[in-house]
């Protein structure tokens, strides 16, 4: 269907010029994340295409630039030497053809691969009646041509519903590209959102190709029968450490926002054979993760920080939209397997760069009804690290005070007595004022480790050594910065509490 090379180039130079109109402004604003990446201006959702090419890392995600609000997507661009820093880049790919639906959805989320010197994007056009997956491509890592053979990849399956065929994850093995997408065979999540819960139920989609462009249906990886959702978003399958992953964000399962799966991948038949199911993160606010392998062999995720309008929890508002932005994206984690089939997740090593003014607290009782205050940088960008003799605890709580002050205050509460971790924003200053709770693994073991990472808005806590993590945003003054440790019905003993200053990574 072609590429229509002017029209894109015109609609880049739009999204540019819109973008140095209003980022000055934008940044002014106090709830703008410190060292979280973030789009200049505008909406952002999922992370994707993330990749080391040429020595450097590259990270696109959904961009809508126009406004704070979901609209015809874009994908945005970023470039790092290290994870950390990001130089913001030319928006990658705009909508300038039918099948990539310039009138319409716009640009989906996709993947990208190297080969030949090339970098290679996938993604999803959202066209006015289907969504169909295409390819771009570019050998200097900033300038991308649509391919004009797009769509490479126009039908799904018969029994899919044409409108949910999605978020094309590209990788190689042996001499065989594999592409999954994720799928379902009821109404579409998009047409009709409010109606997840009746439709039908989500695959994902293993289709293979020898030479890129033309792929051939191989089989459902896997196929809900209700327990893996309605819709199955932004799928990843990958090896990790002897087995096989299948991570992604489900449509209607409630608050289980993104999940894993582990189990072993039958190339033969393309069935993939689960054993374990996870939660990658417990919060509101984490979706859409992404893997890839850098050159090192880590594997690394990284996710949006964000939640859609028909989560039950957003009550179909953002607390930012009207400001002209919207989400930011997590520390890049570093992922492994467990030998039980569970996930670990924890900062990549690169995050550390950013710590200053480091300070110890000296191992102590914490006595139930006196709190223990204690400071990290400012109290509002920070990281905490604590932990906790449980043999000699006889709390039934230990609650961490966040960004406190005397309207505002979150509460990460720890109850050993019920083995559940509880993040509370209620009193946060959110729209979305509620508590999420969660097991909690150390309960039952004789130690306590929390590592928490707090930017303007967002919170990373990371638990039971990186097997238990959350998400969210508060969206407090900046002012509150208050931190403690209490304990409610007996006594805590503290083995150690660090804690760092963050450094931004804003316009470093
Ligand atoms: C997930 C998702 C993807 C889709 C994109 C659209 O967050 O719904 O399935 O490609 O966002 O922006």
């Amino acid at each position: 269907m072609g590429f229509n090379a002017k029209l894109h180039q015109e609609k880049i130079h739009r999204v540019e010029e819109y973008v140095a109109q209003h980022k000055a402004e934008i940044a002014q604003h106090p709830w703008r994340e410190n060292y979280h990446f973030q789009t200049p201006v505008g909406w952002m959702n999922d992370p994707h295409g993330l990749i080391q090419f040429q020595g450097k890392f590259h990270l696109f995600y959904q961009h809508h630039p126009f406004s704070g609000k979901w609209g015809t997507m874009h994908w945005g661009h970023a470039i790092s030497t290290d994870l950390i820093h990001w130089e913001h880049q030319p928006e990658a790919l705009a909508p300038s053809e039918d099948y990539d639906g310039w009138e319409g959805g716009g640009i989906f989320t996709g993947s990208a691969i190297e080969h030949q010197d090339e970098l290679i994007l996938y993604y999803t056009g959202c066209a006015k009646d289907r969504q169909v997956q295409c390819m771009a491509s570019s050998s200097d890592g900033v300038n991308f041509t649509k391919s004009d053979q797009n769509p490479v990849l126009a039908e799904p399956p018969p029994e899919i519903n044409p409108h949910d065929f999605r978020d094309p994850k590209v990788w190689k093995q042996g001499n065989l590209w594999y592409m999954v997408t994720g799928v379902t065979d009821g109404v579409s999540d998009l047409i009709e959102p409010s109606n997840s819960q009746k439709n039908g139920l989500g695959k994902v989609c293993l289709h293979r190709s020898k030479n890129l462009k033309n792929w051939e249906f191989v089989n459902y990886l896997v196929e809900s029968g209700g327990e893996l959702g309605t819709m199955l978003e932004c799928p990843n399958f990958f090896s990790l450490d002897g087995k096989w992953i299948l991570m992604y964000s489900p449509m209607g399962l409630q608050e289980r926002q993104v999940v894993y799966l582990t189990g072993d991948f039958d190339e033969q038949t393309g069935k993939f054979h689960w054993q374990t199911m996870g939660s990658v993160d417990l919060g509101f606010d984490y979706y859409a993760p992404q893997h890839f392998r850098d050159d090192r062999g880590r594997d690394l995720i990284m996710a949006w920080v964000g939640s859609w309008p028909f989560m039950p929890w957003c009550r179909g508002k953002y607390d930012t939209s009207e400001l002209g932005w919207y989400g930011s994206l997590t520390l890049p984690r570093q992922i492994r397997l467990c030998p039980d089939g569970k996930l670990v997740s924890e900062p990549a090593s690169e995050v550390e760069k950013l710590r200053e003014h480091e300070q110890y607290y000296a191992p102590c009782v914490i006595e139930e009804a006196k709190p223990l205050p204690f400071t990290a940088g400012d109290g509002v960008h920070c990281e905490i690290i604590a932990s906790f003799d449980l043999s000699e605890t006889t709390a039934q709580r230990i609650v961490f005070s966040l960004r406190g002050s005397a309207e505002q205050e979150t509460k990460l509460e720890f109850d050993l007595a019920k083995g559940e971790m509880i993040f509370d924003r209620t009193r946060s200053g959110n729209i979305s004022a509620l508590q999420r709770k969660c097991p909690l693994e150390s309960a039952s073991q004789s130690e306590l480790t929390v590592r928490i990472f707090l930017d303007s808005i967002s919170i990373e806590i990371f638990t039971d050594d990186g097997r238990t993590t959350m998400t969210n945003n508060i969206f407090s003054n900046p002012e509150s910065n208050e931190l403690s440790i209490s304990t409610i019905a007996g006594r805590a003993r503290l083995l150690g509490l660090r804690t760092y200053g963050l450094k931004t990574t804003v316009n470093a």
